[in-house]
Parts: structure tokens; C-alpha cells; sequence
């Protein structure tokens, strides 16, 4: 319901006049606030969380820009911070009833988005909660408090295509026409991406992540693909809950990561068949899972050009792609 472009309050609409628009990936246009490109309701609810959330110290926040591997991040780290809780070898988990999206709900997306209250007494602790805002925007209780933030960053060009893809399937859930890869190439490497430009987002968390290691863990989604064991004690050890040798021994890292695998995750009947409580279909968000399908994708052309982008905005930061 977050699609529905004009189910916004009258101040909203009022904000969104005075904001420079584009062409929209999903609906008919995205507005630049404060420096990022979102849909209308979503920038309503980041308006909202701003205002309403107070973080908590023990707090734990995913943050993603979309596409670059949220549902997997979520499925993670539930399974790790709740292990204790639902103790993964059991047959009722609720990873196999549940779609990650309604384990950890986004601020700005499933919490603040109709400007509701949140009910907070409904969640266990540490809270877990998930955003897309780029790191200048958070919530000013977030950026004060102890709250840790895990940040999930992919490769641009897989990012880009399954931004395509995905927009486009919720485009013809709608009944609209889809858009062309040329011209949300060119979006895109204007800078106009969801939650974007993309740069700004990755190197807003990744300085971040250097000045304050201990408040930002920055991950790279192609590093847990190869390495996911030493990935996934990188976050315990991080959030403070380290493996301890006898979960070693009894294989429970192994299990959160085999539970949380795209393989396993994506037949699971919930997201085979059901829906999001926002309405979207499950199984929108588990297409490949793969790194380097963007090579299926972009001629020569395309390539050139945003490796050209790429060195120009990550010159010298530390970061590849
Ligand atoms: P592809 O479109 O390249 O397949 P997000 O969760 O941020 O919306 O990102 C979705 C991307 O993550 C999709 O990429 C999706 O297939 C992939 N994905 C979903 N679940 C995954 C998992 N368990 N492991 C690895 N990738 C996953």
C-alpha cells in the first residue's frame, strides 16, 4: 500500500510540491528529500520516524539501500539475535512461517509510514528494525544513542538490475507498463536510484563504519557469498553475542546460514505463495540470488560508463567494485 502515490496527509502533499521529481521507478514519480530520491508515502514516513522514533541504546538496525540484499540481511540477523528464543534446529521457527520483511519490519516502510503509533510492547529485545535512509537522514536518536547499525552494501551493477527487475514486476502488478533498461540506466547513473544516488548511500555508512567501527559493521553482500561463516561471526561478534564453542560444536552456525540461504528460504511455502502484509508477493523478493548476473544484462556500453562513475565517486575511499 506504500505504492499508492497519493495516500499522503495534506502537509505531505503540500512538502512535495516544493521537491524536485523524476520519473519514478515504481509509480509515476520519485521526490529528492533532503538529498535522496523516494516515493511519496515512503518520504512521508521517513518525515514521521525523524520526528517520533527514540532509539534505544541495545537497538539493532539493518540498513540497505533497496535491492542489495535486505531479506537475506533480515533473515540473518533474526536467526542470530533470537537464537536463544527460537532455537534454530526447531521445526516451528519462525523463518519458515514468516517472510524476513515481517520479522523485522522497516521504519519508514511498515512502522512510521501512515504516521501511526508503532506498538513497541510487541517487540522482543533487542529491538531489531530495519531501514533504507541514507545515514545523514537518520533519526537523530538513532545517530546519538548506542544503537548499532549493520550496513549491507552490493556491487552497483547487480543492485541496478535487480532494482529493474523488481520495479517492474511490481509495475505490472499494477497494471502499469514497465520501464525500459536504457532509461533506468541513465536514471540510475544520474544518481536517481531508490534511497539514492547509490554512492552517496554506501559512502555516507562506509565513512561512517571507519570513524565508528563500533557503531557501524559495513558488509558487502558478494563477501558473505563467499565467506559466510566468518560473515555471520563477524556480526555476532559485533552485536555482541558471539558464537560460543559449544553452538560451534552442535553446528548451529551452519543451520542459520543453511535456513537463511536463498535455496531453502525462497521454497518455503510462505514465500512461495503468500504476501507481505504491505500486499507485495513473497516471492518478488527472491529472483536469483546470485553475484554477477548484471553480466546477462549490460552491453559494453553500459559497462564503460558506470565503471567510469564508479572510480569517480569511490576514488580513494578504500572501496571496490
Ligand atoms: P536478485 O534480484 O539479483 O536475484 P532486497 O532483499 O534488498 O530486496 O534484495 C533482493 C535481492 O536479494 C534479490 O537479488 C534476491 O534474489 C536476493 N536474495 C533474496 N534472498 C536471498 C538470500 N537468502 N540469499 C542471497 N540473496 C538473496
Amino acid at each position: 500500500k506504500y505504492l499508492q502515490e497519493d495516500d499522503v496527509s495534506e502537509d505531505c502533499k503540500k512538502l512535495l510540491s516544493t521537491l524536485p521529481k523524476q520519473k519514478g521507478w515504481v509509480g509515476s514519480y520519485v521526490y529528492n528529500y533532503q538529498g535522496f530520491w523516494a516515493l511519496p508515502r515512503l518520504i512521508q514516513g521517513v518525515i514521521a520516524c525523524q520526528r517520533q522514533f527514540q532509539a534505544e541504546d541495545n537497538d539493532i538496525i539493518l540498513v540497505t539501500a533497496p535491492k542489495s540484499g535486505t531479506t537475506w540481511l533480515k533473515a540473518l540477523l533474526f536467526s542470530l539475535v533470537n537464537r536463544k528464543k527460537y532455537p534454530i534446529f526447531k521445526k516451528n521457527h519462525p523463518l519458515l512461517v514468516k517472510n524476513p520483511h515481517d520479522l523485522v519490519p522497516l521504519l519508514e516502510q511498515d512502522l512510521y509510514v501512515d504516521g501511526q503509533v508503532p506498538d513497541f510492547s510487541l517487540f522482543t529485545s533487542p529491538r531489531l528494525m530495519a531501514t533504507h535512509v541514507p545515514f545523514a537522514s537518520l533519526p537523530k536518536s538513532v545517530q546519538n544513542s548506542r544503537t548499532k547499525l549493520v550496513y549491507l552494501c552490493r556491487n552497483p551493477r547487480d543492485t541496478f538490475i535487480s532494482m529493474w527487475q523488481f520495479t517492474n514486476n511490481l509495475r505490472l502488478d499494477s497494471h502499469r507498463d514497465t520501464n525500459s533498461i536504457e532509461e533506468m540506466f541513465d536514471h540510475f547513473c544520474k544518481g536517481v536510484g531508490l534511497y539514492g544516488p547509490f554512492w552517496s548511500h554506501v559512502l555516507g555508512y562506509w565513512k561512517e563504519s571507519i570513524e565508528n567501527p563500533d557503531k557501524v559493521l559495513f558488509l558487502m553482500y558478494e563477501e558473505i557469498k563467499k565467506q559466510p561463516k566468518i560473515q555471520l561471526k563477524r556480526m555476532a561478534e559485533f552485536l555482541d553475542c558471539p558464537f560460543s564453542i559449544e553452538e560451534e560444536d552442535c553446528r548451529v552456525v551452519d543451520e542459520i546460514l543453511r535456513m537463511c540461504s536463498f535455496g531453502n528460504l525462497r521454497n518455503v511455502e510462505v514465500n512461495v505463495n503468500g504476501k507481505m502484509s504491505a500486499g507485495m508477493a513473497n516471492k518478488n523478493f527472491f529472483r536469483r540470488g546470485e553475484v554477477g548476473d548484471w553480466k546477462n544484462y549490460f552491453t559494453v556500453e553500459m559497462n564503460d560508463k558506470l565503471n567510469y562513475i564508479v572510480e569517480q565517486k569511490f576514488h580513494g575511499c578504500g572501496l571496490k567494485f
